[in-house]
């Protein structure tokens, strides 16, 4: 099963940003962690706080893996052109959030996202992407 997790813009701060609300364990551990921890799962782990290269990465890989996971991060609530290559690609998309964005400011309880998500998972912390990977690997 290959399965690769997207993360936008910021996401390369966890660790060091907003701690509060986004937790002290960088991406970097956490994903060394869960593919130990998966190890069967080829997973893999991509960034970037550009829309186009988020849209060109998930136009290469969403009609050959078998799951994205995907935290647009701040682009989730703007980009229309997410949204439309979410539409787009085959492969199923499950949309994730660390924190619970409807406990948060009115802006960030919209998503161009979810209409074509598979499902969504949200407000628990890193262990959202976790339980995204337990998503897919409870429909195989
Ligand atoms: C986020 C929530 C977004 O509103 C925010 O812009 C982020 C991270 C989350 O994972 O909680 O950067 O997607």
């Amino acid at each position: 099963m290959k399965i690769i997790i997207i993360n936008g813009p910021n996401l390369n701060l966890l660790g060091k940003r907003e701690n509060d609300i986004y937790g002290d364990e960088s991406f970097h551990d956490f994903f060394d962690r869960i593919q130990k921890k998966y190890e069967s799962v080829h997973l893999e782990h991509f960034q970037s706080n550009i829309e186009g290269v988020l849209i060109d990465k998930l136009q290469e890989v969403g009609y050959s893996y078998d799951g994205i996971i995907l935290n647009a991060a701040a682009y989730t609530h703007t980009s229309v052109g997410i949204g439309d290559v979410v539409k787009a690609i085959t492969t199923p998309v499950v949309e994730v959030h660390i924190s619970n964005t409807f406990a948060r400011e009115e802006f960030r309880h919209s998503s161009f996202i979810s209409p074509n998500a598979k499902g969504i998972i949200l407000g628990f912390g890193l262990q959202s992407y976790e339980l995204a990977l337990q998503s897919f690997l409870a429909s195989e």
